[in-house]
């Protein structure tokens, strides 16, 4: 076999999210939060962004003249559920006719059932503080696959629960606009429990259905590889981020720090399939002015090449993150990976050195099944509007122009040939002199 190749079927598409491309999403507290000064950069709307809902078709063609085999996308529970218990027939149809349209396509489906934005009845009963939510996002999970499971047999239940309760309950840059900590734990709980009811009742009806959750993963290194104080609070950026919430979904257990916020348990396993999204590190220093934010001061690498949000391009990272979830013994899919690059110059060796890492992975033995590449299009990237460009085409949301970038070439050849162009030499990590993160880019 050529050492390039990926394995036989392997999916490659990409990643998008309801709000961030549809438009016309006035009914949740996203759009509540745009309206309000100084929320969203240039102060931005996510209305009519890449008017996706009504430009689908045409979209998914585009998709799949570049050879992109899967898509994945999500549902707006706001159109689906307007009002409590009430199921709007036509946005179900709706979603009926887009998942057709992918099957028509030969593109296999992914949906998420929640990514970031919440009815706003639900945010208006208090969201996801709220442990009722974790039923009304279960009755809703098991109404759209009742109706919809016929056409996609992969779902991703909820969308990184650890940045909605990061940026909405400790940042305080995302609805509801919370800093406090209590009120993020119980968030994340709420969170796994509305996961784990969804997965028992979509199961208990459809357990051919392939469900999981998208975790975003992030490598968290000491500034400085000697010290052990910031050894000590990378490991608890690290277990808080990303280790609390996998031992609680292996476990069906609420894992430390979370014990405290309630006795909730789940079904283990609860995962059909593991949903990675990767796209950084950060390097953590002790700094005994961040209380609030365990201590840890997040720098960056001198030198160290960034996106256009300053977000560290780490392709080893993607590489030691998938070799680390071998032991969750389930089949992956990269369901988020992506940079922000308007000039698209440094996109090119993003997509080749982050695709190489995979394909590293996979070679080591880890069960890499897909690749969703964040995104298709320039969309509404929340608090940073329509400032960070993550197409892999533009989309002006004025003129609705399309327009391909060269990676979008790139990609394509990738995804016909199931294989790397060329032979990836990965650089080696830089570490040692470090600088500020910068302005609040970091999240
Ligand atoms: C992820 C989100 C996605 C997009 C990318 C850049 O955390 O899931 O919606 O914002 O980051």
């Amino acid at each position: 076999m050529n050492a390039g190749r990926f394995p036989e079927g392997f999916f490659w598409g990409t990643a998008a999210a309801a709000h961030q491309v549809e438009g016309g999403n006035h009914a949740n507290d996203w759009w509540a939060w745009e309206q309000i000064p100084g929320h969203i950069k240039n102060g931005d709307r996510s209305d009519p962004a890449c008017d996706h809902y009504e430009r689908f078709a045409g979209d998914f063609d585009l998709l799949r003249s570049l050879h992109q085999n899967a898509h994945r996308l999500s549902l707006e529970w706001s159109r689906i559920e307007p009002a409590p218990g009430q199921f709007s027939k036509t946005a179900i149809q709706h979603y009926a006719d887009v998942l057709q349209a992918l099957r028509d396509r030969g593109m296999e489906p992914m949906v998420t059932l929640h990514h970031f934005t919440n009815p706003s009845w639900i945010a208006d009963a208090g969201g996801w503080e709220t442990p009722d939510t974790a039923l009304r996002f279960a009755n809703y999970a098991e109404r759209v696959t009742n109706e919809l499971g016929q056409l996609a047999r992969y779902w991703v239940t909820v969308n990184e629960p650890t940045v909605i309760a990061y940026q909405g309950y400790v940042r305080g840059e995302w609805p509801p606009g919370k800093r406090d900590l209590g009120a993020a734990a119980r968030t994340l709980v709420t969170l796994l429990r509305g996961h784990w009811l969804a997965y028992e009742r979509i199961k208990m009806r459809q357990p051919e259905l392939q469900l999981g959750l998208a975790h975003h993963v992030r490598v968290f290194d000491p500034a400085r590889f000697f010290a052990p104080q910031d050894r000590i609070v990378a490991a608890a950026f690290n277990r808080v981020f990303n280790n609390t919430l996998l031992q609680s979904l292996r476990r069906g257990r609420l894992a430390f720090p979370l014990t405290r916020a309630g006795h909730a348990g789940g079904p283990a396993p609860s995962q059909d399939f593991f949903g990675l999204n990767y796209y950084t590190r950060e390097l953590v220093k002790f700094n005994r002015h961040y209380g609030a934010e365990l201590f840890g001061e997040r720098v960056l690498p001198v030198g160290a090449p960034r996106s256009d949000l300053n977000w560290e391009l780490y392709p080893e990272g993607f590489y030691r993150v998938l070799r680390s979830l071998q032991r969750e013994g389930l089949p992956i899919f990269v369901t988020e990976n992506g940079i922000a690059d308007a000039a698209d110059v440094r996109r090119p060796d993003f997509l080749l050195t982050h695709i190489g890492a995979m394909l590293r992975a996979i070679h080591a033995g880890v069960p890499v099944r897909g690749y969703f590449h964040w995104t298709c299009f320039d969309n509404f990237e929340w608090a940073e509007g329509y400032s960070a460009k993550f197409g892999l085409i533009a989309c002006d949301p004025v003129t609705q122009e399309r327009r391909l970038r060269p990676s979008a070439r790139l990609y394509a050849e990738i995804c016909r040939n199931n294989e790397l162009p060329v032979s990836v030499e990965l650089p080696p990590a830089p570490l040692g002199r470090v600088e500020p993160a910068g302005p609040a880019e970091l999240r």
